[in-house]
């Protein structure tokens, strides 16, 4: 991590760097994994096989270290930059709009103008430290507006944004107060039923794990006993899409228990060539239904997506 250029060594500027730095981290993560898919590519999906991958993300933009005070000196020095900003928030205009000031004392109108990706899972605090972390470009509505994916709608009226015209302004992807990143989308809570999917899904993951163990050493032992946990799930997951009435994942759930079940015939009979077969189908299963119907969030967790929004 480079040092902030011009912020002072005290200890909360570098809490706020060794915070940046454990972001920066977690934003290459969700770089790397491409983000979310589009909602319109998860609805209505072609089934296995048929699936065209999505274009690879652009590798992302070197992240540049700033202070406020560095960015309101010299602001064209970072236009176009994808800034580590951290300074002091002087005002919070709304739940996704705010400015960053060098100075908790005085309120300048050099201030930087933040706009966030989201709405905020909580108003930034004032006259407190925040770190944000987005494209620096001067504020102009327009060019604004030209960003898609994120999108950055401020709910500020436009009269009271035109003060910034010309101005810099950070898109921010990452908006980082206290200990959390305030703009990271979060997971609804769950439904009881949809805590059942969750619990089977948590079995799913680990039993397939062993099973894969036992198939590498032909354990009849581990890869039946693994098996028998991989069926009883999904005879659950089979039971929850029913009940919600939502057909096509039933059948998938349907066609992976018969899968593991093949699989526990081929097990039992020592036929590990077949088991092998099997397993590759049934790694086809699990991808075919979480590209569908499976939902990560920001911090994680999972969630089941229905058709049709959540
Ligand atoms: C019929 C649909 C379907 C199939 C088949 C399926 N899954 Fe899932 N899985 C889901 C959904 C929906 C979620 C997200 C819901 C949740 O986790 O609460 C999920 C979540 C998961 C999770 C995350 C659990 C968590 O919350 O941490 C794991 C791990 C997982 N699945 C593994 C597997 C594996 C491995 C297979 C194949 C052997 C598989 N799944 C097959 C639908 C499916």
């Amino acid at each position: 991590m480079p040092r902030l250029t011009q912020a002072r060594p005290t200890a909360s500027t570098l809490v706020v760097a060794a915070a940046a730095t454990a972001f920066i981290c977690s934003i290459a993560a969700l770089a790397a994994q491409g983000g979310q898919a589009a909602p319109a590519a998860r609805a209505g999906q072609p089934p296995a096989g048929n699936q065209t991958a999505p274009a690879p993300p652009p590798p992302p933009k070197p992240l540049v270290p700033v202070t406020a005070s560095s960015v309101i000196a010299a602001p064209d020095r970072y236009l176009g930059e994808t800034v580590t900003l951290t300074g002091i928030v002087d005002k919070a205009m709304s739940i996704t709009t705010f400015t960053v000031d060098h100075d908790a004392k005085t309120s300048s109108d050099k201030s930087i103008l933040v706009i966030a990706r989201r709405t905020l899972n909580e108003p930034v605090v004032a006259d407190e430290y925040v770190t944000v972390i987005g494209e620096l470009i001067k504020y102009d509505p327009a060019e604004v507006a030209k960003r898609k994916d994120p999108a950055f709608v401020s709910d500020v009226p436009a009269e009271t944004l035109a003060a910034f015209a010309g101005r810099p302004v950070v898109l921010a992807t990452t908006v980082f107060q206290g200990s959390r990143d305030l703009a990271m989308r979060l997971p609804p809570p769950m439904t009881p039923a949809e805590e059942a999917l969750d619990k089977a899904m948590k079995a799913v993951g680990p039993a397939n794990g062993a099973f894969r163990k036992g198939m590498a050493g032909s354990n009849v032992e581990l890869a039946a006993k693994n098996a028998a946990i991989l069926r009883e799930a999904f005879v659950e997951s089979e039971q929850f899409f029913k009940a919600q009435r939502m057909r096509e994942p039933e059948r998938w759930a349907v066609d992976a228990r018969r899968i593991v079940e093949s699989i526990q015939k081929a097990v039992a009979a020592n036929n590990w060539t077949a088991v092998k077969a099997e397993a590759d189908n049934l790694g086809k299963a699990c991808q075919t239904c979480h590209a569908a119907y499976r939902d990560r969030y920001d911090d994680g967790s999972f969630r089941l997506i229905r058709p049709g929004g959540q």
